[in-house]
């Protein structure tokens, strides 16, 4: 049984964490499960990632960086993310096209269209089946996320406090416009509680699936 799951969230919303609750449950089922993320899960996918997010980059034009997303995106479905639904996998990935709508779109402010037809480029059309965005505070994600390793600070973190609270505002409009794809879920609360909603819902998408075989 294949199933694209994608997981959004503002800086520290414990995308993470997650995922790997979620991988570890599905594999108790006997279901196999790959996760990745973006930018990178590819070799070509992780040097691009290199280029993007050093904070020593600070002259990157916009369009720079959104091509460079939409090109790690690119290699990572046809390389990794196609070929694992193909073969039966449940694919879990940490961010996809949508934080490019949310960062490089409400973040930056730019008009969303071009950005779309992009991404529809980038990934050949394939949409997550489900995508759980984690809803978090951007003051209390970001002090998450300063509290964590200092090497995962990065270029996109160090925009300002305004450029993240758009992003979420960008998420939440994106989650509101196509309801039956989203599951928004307060990342406030704790991990467990957190997993458990997420978990319910994957449960029941997958015994709907298996009533359909
Ligand atoms: P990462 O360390 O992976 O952050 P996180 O753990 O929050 O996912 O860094 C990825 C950064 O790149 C993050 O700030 C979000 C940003 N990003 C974009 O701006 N656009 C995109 O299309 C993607 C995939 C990520």
């Amino acid at each position: 049984m294949s199933l694209f799951i994608t997981f959004e969230g503002p800086e520290g919303s414990g995308k993470t964490t997650q995922i790997r609750l979620l991988a570890d449950a599905l594999t108790r089922r006997g279901l196999r499960v790959l996760a990745t993320r973006e930018p990178g899960g590819t070799r070509i996918g992780n040097a691009i990632r290199d280029l993007l997010l050093d904070s020593a980059h600070t002259e990157m034009s916009f369009r720079a960086e959104t091509l460079l997303f939409q090109a790690a995106r690119a290699q990572i479905v046809d390389e990794v993310i196609r070929p694992a639904l193909a073969a039966g996998q449940v694919v879990l990935c940490d961010r996809y096209a949508d934080s490019t709508l949310a960062y490089q779109g409400y973040g930056h402010g730019q008009t969303l269209e071009p950005l779309r037809r992009l991404g529809d480029y980038a990934t050949n059309g394939l949409t997550p089946t489900l995508t759980i965005y984690l809803d978090i505070d951007v003051r209390a994600g970001l002090a998450r996320k300063r509290a964590g390793a200092a090497e995962e600070w990065n270029r996109m973190e160090n925009h300002a406090l305004a450029f993240h609270q758009r992003v979420r505002d960008g998420y939440l409009a994106l989650a509101a416009a196509d309801r039956p794809r989203w599951l928004v879920i307060d990342a406030a609360q704790l991990a467990e509680a957190i997993h458990m909603q997420l978990r319910a819902r994957i449960f029941a998408l997958l015994a709907g699936e298996a009533d359909a075989e």
